[in-house]
């Protein structure tokens, strides 16, 4: 391209020339812009269904929120009374009752609406969002999408200020920054169990995974589509694990149909969730694979198949991700414990025209409890429940697994309780670490078609 530009310097009048190189780089940056666009909507799809404007968090785990009018002066506060604006107990613990949170980033395109006041029935507290960034001085959390550059240093963390950073993602480490520049933030949020402090936020809400895993059976092994045993409803056919290349190759083997843009052979359904669990609900196997292998990262994928009543295939190998944390065992279908995609399809054959054998993978269906007087359960009443049915020795329900890491409220109300729990010292000693790389965090990229050899 560039020999093109030089060309046309050379050889046409230099004014003329100049004019066609600047609307060309305008064209192209337009392309490149609209390209990395393009692909960034892919995954924000299902996310922005989650996400919608201005409720961040609070959609997926629904708290108590009224909307205020916007009224900035209302959340002004006076300076001049900062001495009593952070009360600690003896221990140092927080004694606040109300907070401020600065909605710094954003989060893809949408935001916390201005002067929207959430209620944290943990602590039984309320926080205010705001995007007012002039508040920097008298808020309790500044909150960021990634770690992009924020005035962290800004804040103060001292016997008489606590002011903290809080970084979440909700992307796997291969579509999202990584690194040292997660170490500036006091709180680090994401859906990795292990590596978020104080607590993840995952895509799981437990008040509703515990009872769609609870749900009985809801579609009869002789009333699923005939057409095919398998769905699959993805528009992002450009994954770092390779998973179209291996569902192309499962098709040669066997029926699945595919409504997603991804490799689509049937009309009917679009790549929306909502009406994924529709679809899901028709079939006997659902692919649940995400677009990369990493430590943790599920996502809504296996949360739409388990709400469906249909058995996830899912693809997970050395704890990336372990679906045994968040899943009962023998409750899903891992395409690594196949050596080849024959293999795994005559398996999928096998399970799919049992009813017995079908019927061993939901298991923990089977039980004499009413859900929907479980549903209305607080959720530690739900977790005994569940528990009395699929048995105490589950990974899922031991330290490590998701019931014990993920209390299902707001980001900023784990915050609140958080601080309110533990001494600001503690917590100001605490050494934030980065975010490991996705060399680390993942599976190498094609990790699916590497495993079944396909080129
Ligand atoms: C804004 O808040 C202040 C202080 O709470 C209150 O006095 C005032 O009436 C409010 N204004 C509006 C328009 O609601
Ligand atoms: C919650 O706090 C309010 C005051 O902010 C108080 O009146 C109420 O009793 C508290 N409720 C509980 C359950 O502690
Ligand atoms: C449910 O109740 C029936 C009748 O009381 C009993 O036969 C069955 O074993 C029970 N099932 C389970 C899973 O407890
Ligand atoms: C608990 O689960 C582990 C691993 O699945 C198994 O080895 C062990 O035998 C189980 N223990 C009981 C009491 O079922
Ligand atoms: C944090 O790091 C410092 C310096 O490396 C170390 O002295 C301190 O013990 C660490 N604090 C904690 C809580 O690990």
């Amino acid at each position: 391209m560039h020999r093109t530009f030089t060309r046309l310097l050379t050889f046409r009048s230099r004014r003329r020339s100049l004019l066609i190189y600047v609307l060309l780089s305008i064209l192209c940056t337009a392309f490149i812009f609209l390209t990395l666009n393009h692909n960034k909507q892919i995954d924000k799809l299902t996310i922005d269904k989650l996400f919608t404007t201005s409720t961040l968090l609070s959609k997926i785990y629904p708290v108590t929120h009224e909307i205020l009018p916007l009224n900035k002066s209302s959340t002004t506060i006076n300076v001049k009374n900062s001495d009593t604006l952070w009360p600690l107990d003896s221990l140092g613990r927080s004694l606040k009752t109300h907070f401020i949170a600065i909605d710094w980033t954003g989060f893809f395109g949408s935001q916390a609406a201005e002067g929207e006041r959430v209620f944290c029935e943990s602590s039984n507290t309320t926080f205010l969002w705001t995007r007012n960034q002039q508040q920097i001085s008298t808020c309790d959390f500044i909150i960021a999408h990634d770690a992009q550059s924020t005035p962290v240093s800004q804040l103060e963390i001292s016997e008489k200020k606590q002011q903290y950073s809080m970084v979440f993602v909700m992307e796997s480490e291969v579509h999202s920054s990584t690194g040292n520049g997660w170490a500036s933030f006091k709180f680090k949020m994401t859906y990795n169990l292990d590596d978020s402090y104080p607590e993840a936020a995952t895509y799981f809400d437990m008040n509703v995974h515990l009872v769609d895993l609870l749900h009985p059976i809801i579609v009869d092994f002789d009333q699923k589509e005939k057409s095919a045993d398998v769905v699959w409803i993805i528009s992002n056919c450009a994954a770092h694990n390779g998973r179209e290349g291996f569902v192309q190759r499962l098709m040669t083997e066997m029926k699945v149909d595919s409504y997603g843009a991804c490799m689509k052979n049937r009309e009917g359904y679009s790549g929306r969730m909502a009406e994924n669990v529709e679809a899901y609900r028709r079939y006997k196997f659902v692919i649940a694979i995400e677009n990369s292998n990493c430590n943790d990262y599920i996502t809504e994928k296996l949360v739409k198949s388990v709400a469906s009543g249909s058995i996830p295939i899912v693809a997970g190998r050395d704890g990336k991700p372990d679906y045994r944390r968040y899943m009962p065992k023998h409750s899903f279908i891992n395409v690594f414990d196949y050596s080849s995609i024959k293999a795994l399809a005559d398996d999928l054959k096998r399970i799919g025209s049992d009813r017995q054998l079908y019927e061993s993978y939901l298991w923990y269906r089977k039980h004499n409890k009413t859900v929907d007087d479980i549903r209305k359960l607080p959720l530690n009443e739900k977790i005994k429940h569940f528990e009395e049915v699929v048995g105490k020795n589950q990974t899922m329900l031991a330290q490590n697994g998701i019931v014990a890491k993920e209390k299902s409220e707001n980001k900023v109300c784990k915050l609140i309780r958080f601080v309110r729990e533990t001494p600001w010292k503690e917590i100001a000693e605490h050494n934030s670490t980065g975010r490991a790389g996705a060399n680390t965090a993942c599976l190498p990229s094609r990790s699916i078609l590497s495993h079944f050899d396909i080129k």
